[in-house]
């Protein structure tokens, strides 16, 4: 199995200092180059196990394996993982190619490899000819194509996605979910994707986890 979650238990403190359980137990196994979607009611868990997966969050208790290795207490930065979120979180003040360079500027490839690497997943996405436009002048649809190439763009071996469409009319929902099934297709990326509708998660999915919310006596 390339990527497991073992018995992953999480709990928040309030401002009180009371323990708030959020995740009790949890497992889940995903093959490489699986397409798997976590669904479960609001509040359940969700994005708290995204952000435990991506390491933006500890779990209190439990294991998270890569490939065989244990990455429970690896800082996100080493994970090799990318995150897309609902809201999209482009950097404003800078235009998509360099929204979509960033994570290889980062790492610090030569500029030629980084240019082919960027106009190549803006072509997958459909963004080409927009390289020059800041975030504000791009639609929903648009914003998020550039927050998908930027995640894809460093080939990361997971992508996390949380509820990624959510923002966007029904039509374009429809549309894009076919995009990121044909672009899944094409780059085989092990991906955990969160979604609160079922079309969409059958649509999307190899496998559906449907987390469980705990239960609070
Ligand atoms: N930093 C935090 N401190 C305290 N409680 C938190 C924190 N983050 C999340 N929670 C609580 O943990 C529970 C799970 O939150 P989470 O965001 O993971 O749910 P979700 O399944 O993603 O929900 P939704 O479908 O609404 O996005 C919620 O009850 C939430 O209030
Ligand atoms: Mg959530």
């Amino acid at each position: 199995m390339y990527l497991q979650l073992n018995n992953i238990s999480k709990e928040f403190h309030d401002r009180r200092g009371n323990v708030v359980p959020v995740i009790k137990n949890f497992s889940l196994s995903v093959e490489k180059g699986d397409f798997t979607c976590l669904v479960g009611s609001s509040g359940c868990g969700k994005t708290t196990a995204l952000r435990i997966i991506a390491g933006l969050d500890s779990p209190t208790s439990g294991q998270i394996i890569l490939n065989g290795t244990d990455i429970t207490k690896l800082p996100p930065e080493k994970r090799e993982m990318a995150v897309v979120f609902q809201h999209y979180a482009l950097f404003p003040h800078m235009n998509v190619y360099n929204n979509v360079a960033f994570g290889l500027n980062v790492r610090k490839l030569p500029k030629k490899e980084i240019e082919t690497k960027v106009k190549n997943i803006l072509d997958v996405v459909g963004l080409s000819g927009l390289e020059g436009r800041s975030p504000n002048e791009l639609s929903g649809g648009q914003q998020q194509r550039v927050a998908l190439a930027r995640a894809l763009v460093i080939e990361p071996k997971v992508l996390l996605c949380d509820e990624p469409l959510s923002n966007l009319d029904a039509n374009l929902r429809v549309q894009m979910r076919a995009e990121i099934k044909s672009i899944h297709k094409k780059f085989g990326t092990t991906t955990v994707y969160v979604t609160h509708d079922a079309d969409e998660a059958r649509f999307l999915a190899d496998t559906v986890v449907e987390m469980k919310p705990i239960r609070i006596l």
